[in-house]
């Protein structure tokens, strides 16, 4: 029912003849009959080159970030309008390093996400606790508030253009992942607090990704979970046959989850 998703953050690496050959190497390795979506969010700068290798492919792009505001006085930021001219299918919106190093608040992460439903782009909508967090059992009132806040006042029909990533703090780029069973209970907390506020129907339908240092090594498991319904990867993503491994991992439950 939910179409798994496998998506590639390659974050601030790669310039563009690295960035075209990576693209290239993944295009070319995808199996013919893959029914999952499968995203590819390289730099700014990096759309265009990996757009052009992948156009004749189901590969999505995304871009990593955007601004709230259409157009303006806003030095080095770049636009929704913007992303889906550079032919953007999606944008990740509230990675932890967003939040954290560039301290991007909760408000205006809201705001990203109505822009981009304005601009027809749909949006990767990440959310996690820090370690200190999950040491102190506050992780599930961390994802609620971070879900409550960042989706404030968004419609149960642009709710369906979200792809919910779980991510971890603790488990980004560390090498270490979140087991597949505290995985799958946060992911059950996730769709539980998403059913509150939109409704079962449609929490039954949202996509939740999960991500932190998802592996050629662990995706099999991780996808064995029934409410993983796809990874956010940022490290192995950068490894063409690494990657291909991980999107074309073996999961009997969510092989039959899109028949
Ligand atoms: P990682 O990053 O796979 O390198 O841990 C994941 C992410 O930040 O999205």
């Amino acid at each position: 029912m939910r179409k798994p998703m496998i998506a590639g953050n390659w974050k601030m690496h790669l310039n563009s003849a690295e960035a075209a050959k990576l693209a290239a190497a993944i295009k070319n390795g995808l199996d013919p009959n893959l029914k999952h979506d499968v995203l590819l969010a390289p730099s700014f700068t990096n759309l265009e080159v990996v757009r052009k290798e992948t156009a004749s492919s189901p590969i999505l792009l995304s871009a990593q970030n955007m601004c709230w505001e259409e157009k303006g006085a806003f030095t080095g930021e770049v636009s929704g309008s913007q992303l889906k001219d550079a032919g953007c299918d999606y944008v990740i919106i509230g990675h932890s390093e967003r939040r954290k190093i560039f301290l991007e608040s909760d408000e205006v992460l809201n705001k990203k996400l109505k822009a981009a439903f304005k601009f027809s782009l749909k949006a990767i909508f990440c959310i996690g606790e820090t370690l200190e967090e999950r040491e102190n059992n506050q992780t599930y009132e961390i994802l609620q508030n971070q879900l409550q806040k960042g989706l404030k006042d968004i419609s149960a029909q642009d709710v369906e253009n979200i792809v919910i990533a779980y991510e971890p703090v603790w488990a980004i780029g560390t090498g270490k992942t979140a087991t597949p069973q505290q995985a799958q209970e946060s992911h059950i907390f996730i769709r539980k607090e998403l059913s509150k506020m939109f409704g079962e129907g449609e929490a039954s339908k949202i996509r939740i990704l999960y991500g932190g240092s998802v592996k050629a090594e662990n995706i099999d498991e991780l996808m064995s979970q029934p409410d993983i319904d796809g990874a956010l990867v940022g490290g192995e993503s950068l490894k063409a046959e690494k990657f291909l491994r991980v999107i074309h991992y073996q999961s009997a439950v969510n092989n039959e989850k899109i028949q």
